[in-house]
């Protein structure tokens, strides 16, 4: 008796953290327990999900990070806003069909992909290499219910679009966290402003800090370090549907992520992989006069003035000298 007992713990030991690591799917047999320490890992280990506490913060969320990078690096929040303050939590696929995030045994989620589901408890979510997390319809079609890449935080991966999807009403904009010990909703956003002449704009609250220009047809005007590029496939997109802009790496072995920081920049970085780090490859606003409206309505920026960067605009004086 007793050697079956410890034969059955050893099998525990050996067998079960293979196996709830090694899934990629949350089921509504299968869910993960911060307790326990449980990931879903993408089928060919690229990216994560599970709990986890942002820097010294011990506040627990569900997020999706780059599984093999040693550095700790989240792209995506579910619970952004609505921290788990144990380690009670468990996500799981609920009576609905919606993946919901609960504290212990309470009835409401903190979170929930909370749409409507025909024909609920046949959906599990997938997480892929990609960096998307998917809820998919269990039947032949797999139809996708919903994914995270639809819902960004403050990162944008490839495949990742910024914009507007006007049949679902769907938009996709960037939002930086609010510390590296929050990612709650922080001041600064990245989004596409539509109009005649679509940008994309940098915001501090509800006030344009940078502008990338209009796109070209190639390019954006604004951003010349990044008109000549072989790793990337830019695409926008201006229809009557739709209106995006994603930028893909053309190949998948490049580890790439544009984020929104909390500092008050967009930076796109790169992993190095023979200095496992992570390279800025560039930055907005790079300089004072990438700030928009830094020198006034009258006013134009030049940043090899000198001293002061703005003049005035033929006509106009300067308000103080
Ligand atoms: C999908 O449904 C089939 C048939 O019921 C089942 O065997 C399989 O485990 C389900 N897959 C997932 C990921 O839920
Ligand atoms: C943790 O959160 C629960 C539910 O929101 C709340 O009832 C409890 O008081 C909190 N505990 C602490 C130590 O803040
Ligand atoms: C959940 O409920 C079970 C059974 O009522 C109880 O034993 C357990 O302690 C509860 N867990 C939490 C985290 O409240
Ligand atoms: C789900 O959506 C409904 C209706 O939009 C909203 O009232 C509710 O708070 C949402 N629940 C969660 C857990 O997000
Ligand atoms: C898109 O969302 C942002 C942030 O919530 C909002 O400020 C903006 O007005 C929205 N744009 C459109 C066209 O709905
Ligand atoms: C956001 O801006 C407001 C107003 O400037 C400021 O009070 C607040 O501290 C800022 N929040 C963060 C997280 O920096
Ligand atoms: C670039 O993106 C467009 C639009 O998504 C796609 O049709 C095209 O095949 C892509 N090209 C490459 C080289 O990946
Ligand atoms: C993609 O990058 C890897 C690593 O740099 C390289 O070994 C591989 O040849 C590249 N593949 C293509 C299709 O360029
Ligand atoms: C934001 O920028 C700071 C300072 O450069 C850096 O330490 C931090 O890691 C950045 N945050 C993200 C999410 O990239
Ligand atoms: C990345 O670096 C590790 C260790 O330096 C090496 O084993 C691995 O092959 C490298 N991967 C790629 C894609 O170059």
């Amino acid at each position: 008796m007793d050697s079956v007992k410890w034969f059955i713990r050893v099998l525990l030991i050996f067998f079960l953290p293979h196996f709830s690591i090694s899934a990629d799917t949350i089921t509504p047999d299968h869910f993960i327990q911060d307790n326990n320490d449980e990931v879903i890992v993408s089928s060919g280990n690229i990216f994560a999900l599970g709990f986890f506490s942002p820097g010294s913060s011990r506040n627990r969320y569900v997020g999706i990070w780059y599984y093999q990078i040693p550095v700790k690096t989240v792209v995506w929040v579910a619970n952004r806003d609505n921290p788990i303050n144990d380690t009670s939590g468990i996500l799981r696929i609920d009576g609905r069909g919606n993946l919901a995030l609960f504290q212990g045994n309470q009835t409401l989620p903190v979170w929930s992909t909370n749409i409507s589901i025909a024909g609920a408890g046949n959906s599990f979510a997938q997480i892929l290499d990609s960096g998307n997390l998917v809820l998919l319809q269990n039947d032949t079609g797999k139809e996708v219910l919903w994914q995270s890449f639809a819902y960004p935080t403050n990162t944008r991966l490839s495949y990742m679009k910024i914009g507007y999807n006007f049949r679902t009403g769907l938009n996709q904009s960037y939002t930086s966290w609010k510390s590296p010990d929050d990612p709650g909703v922080g001041n600064f956003s990245f989004r596409m402003n539509p109009g005649v002449s679509p940008q994309m704009v940098l915001y501090k609250g509800s006030v344009p800090v940078w502008r990338s220009g209009t796109w070209t047809g190639k390019m954006w005007s604004g951003i010349p370090e990044i008109a000549q590029n072989f790793l990337f496939n830019d695409s926008f997109v201006n229809t009557d549907d739709e209106l995006s802009f994603s930028s893909d790496t053309i190949n998948a072995s490049l580890m790439t992520r544009y984020v929104t920081n909390e500092t008050g920049v967009s930076q796109r970085i790169l992993w190095n992989n023979a200095s496992q780090s992570w390279i800025i490859s560039y930055t907005t606003p790079i300089e004072l006069c990438d700030i928009y409206g830094h020198c006034g309505r009258n006013g134009y920026c030049n940043p090899y003035l000198g001293d002061f960067e703005c003049t005035c605009f033929p006509g106009f004086e300067p308000k103080s000298p």
